[in-house]
């Protein structure tokens, strides 16, 4: 309903610096966290161009959460969203309103909680592997380290197994290939997009490459079925049942788009929040030393098991924090369906909108000290729901928010417990901005703990270690703001 007290869209102020023809795509692939921080100024909306076409920035929480709440008006779509489905197709994270319920329904018994409780085990184990595999005074790749380990994970959680290794590796390029392509993608004019450039080749490799890698494990699995405990078996096995006339269960493609969604949606987010979590540690000894108290509180010597993650309560303020201030999700878009108002203002149909969790986690009316990494701001404070968004809200909110906590808070343990880490070099390391914030580049040294002195900082005694005879407790991330809706 368009109401006549509202004002045109023209009326939202232009951002400054937009050129003919390319909008503001120059400043926006220069430096775009400082392009959206530039746009902290205006409280509720700006505009912007992202080539020729014209899109709406939300700088206002509240406003935000209306959009992520009304999904039907506000669909999935813009120009993040048209690149990404070029990848995975209508899966659930790109389909519109129109096949979302469907899919969320039949997807959502794959993140039961009686499923994480196996898939718990499965971090537990990939992240005390990754830990073991290090030697003392490695200099890591982190962003590598973490996206094997979480490939790893999710290879063994969806597919309960393996990919050859040279395959796995591949993937991985594929993926890094894919993800950092978005991106530039998203922003460059579609004509120029077009151009069969080298990098437009290597995009389109690396797509028919995963998409074929992903063909040959369902291919595997049709010809090897039964309930394998993994989460390709719980997306076959799917029935909506409230889907009357219609097809009750996934089509191989739904399935092939809905496996390379949870493949690519979910290993890298996990993966960079990993890597930006030990960043934030080894630049924050004194908050890396309490964490290596409670792991050592916690685990009391015994190997660790998600049975653990209730009690590992500062390993999930850290993530939360992490989360906070390197939102994998920075920005997301989405397409007006029918003509509609937001804040006063008309939207016509067909519109652009732009949400940006990086700006409203960095506004300072919203959080004390902004760029301070302060994981305990989250102590006893929940958050403002609709200041803090990085797994977004409403019916669109990530359904992996669970799976990914668990995991990360699980393999940041199972590194804390052996390694201390220290930065390399003494320059600031700042993002890649990507369709995701990314780590690439982020080196760190590690050198084994020594266990006969206390961590430095330690707090005795504000862990709570699980008593020996407790019964397994179902998994959930330890982040203490409630992630559900
Ligand atoms: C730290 C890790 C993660 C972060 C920060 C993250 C972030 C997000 C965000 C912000 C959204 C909403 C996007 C929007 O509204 O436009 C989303 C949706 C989604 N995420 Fe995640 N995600 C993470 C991990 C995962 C994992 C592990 C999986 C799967 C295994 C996953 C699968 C999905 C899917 C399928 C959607 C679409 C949900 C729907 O539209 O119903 N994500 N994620």
């Amino acid at each position: 309903m368009t109401s006549t007290t509202t004002a045109p869209t023209a009326s939202v102020p232009l951002a400054p610096g937009a050129l003919p023809l390319l909008g503001h795509a120059l400043p926006l692939l220069r430096d775009p966290l400082a392009f959206i921080m530039s746009m902290s100024g205006y409280r509720t909306m700006v505009r912007v161009r992202l080539g020729p076409s014209s899109a709406v920035m939300v700088c206002d929480p509240a406003l935000t959460r209306q959009v992520f709440l009304n999904d039907r008006v506000f669909d999935k779509g813009g120009p993040i969203y048209d690149r990404i489905r070029e990848v995975i197709g209508d899966g659930l994270s790109t389909c519109s309103y129109t096949l979302h319920r469907r899919q969320r329904r039949l997807c959502q018994p794959s993140f039961h909680p009686a499923r994480l409780a196996g898939y718990g085990e499965v971090f537990a184990r990939a992240s005390q592997r990754k830990a073991s595999s290090w030697t003392d005074g490695d200099v890591l790749d982190v962003t590598q380290e973490m996206m094997t380990l979480t490939t790893r994970a999710t290879m063994e959680t969806m597919f309960s197994g393996a990919l050859p290794a040279d395959t796995l590796r591949q993937a991985l390029a594929d993926t890094a290939t894919i993800v950092s392509a978005f991106f530039r993608r998203m922003v460059t004019p579609a004509l120029l997009r077009r151009l069969p450039t080298r990098q437009k080749r290597r995009y389109d490799q690396a797509r028919s490459r995963l998409a074929a890698t992903i063909e040959q494990i369902l291919a595997d699995r049709r010809a090897n079925p039964g309930d394998h405990a993994d989460l390709l078996s719980a997306l076959i096995g799917a029935v909506d049942e409230e889907s009357e006339g219609g097809q009750k269960q996934l089509s191989d493609s739904e399935l092939a788009d809905e496996a390379l969604t949870f493949f690519l949606g979910g290993m890298e987010t996990t993966a960079i929040t990993l890597a930006w979590a030990l960043h934030l540690l080894s630049t924050h000894p004194d908050v890396q030393h309490r964490m290596q108290a409670e792991t050592d509180e916690v685990l009391a010597g015994e190997p660790l098991t998600a049975a653990h993650l209730p009690s590992l309560h500062l390993a999930g303020r850290v993530l939360t924090e992490t989360l906070r201030l390197y939102p994998p999700a920075w920005m997301m878009t989405r397409t007006v369906r029918e003509d509609a108002e937001l804040g006063g203002v008309r939207l016509k149909s067909g519109s652009t909108l732009v949400l940006s969790p990086y700006l409203l986690h960095h506004r300072p009316d919203l959080y004390a000290d902004p760029d301070r990494f302060d994981p305990d701001r989250w102590r006893d404070a929940a958050p403002d729901r609709a200041g803090y968004l990085p797994f977004g809200a409403g019916p669109r909110k990530c359904i992996g928010d669970q799976f990914a906590l668990a995991e990360a808070t699980l393999a940041l343990t199972a590194i804390v417990a052996r390694w201390e880490l220290t930065p390399v070099g003494d320059q600031p390391f700042r993002p890649k901005v990507e369709t995701s914030l990314s780590s690439r580049g982020l080196n760190l040294r590690i050198t084994e703990r020594r266990r006969d002195a206390a961590a430095p900082g330690a707090e005795p005694g504000t862990a709570s270690p699980r008593p020996a005879d407790a019964a397994p407790q179902p998994v959930t991330g330890t982040c203490p703001v409630n992630h559900k809706e």
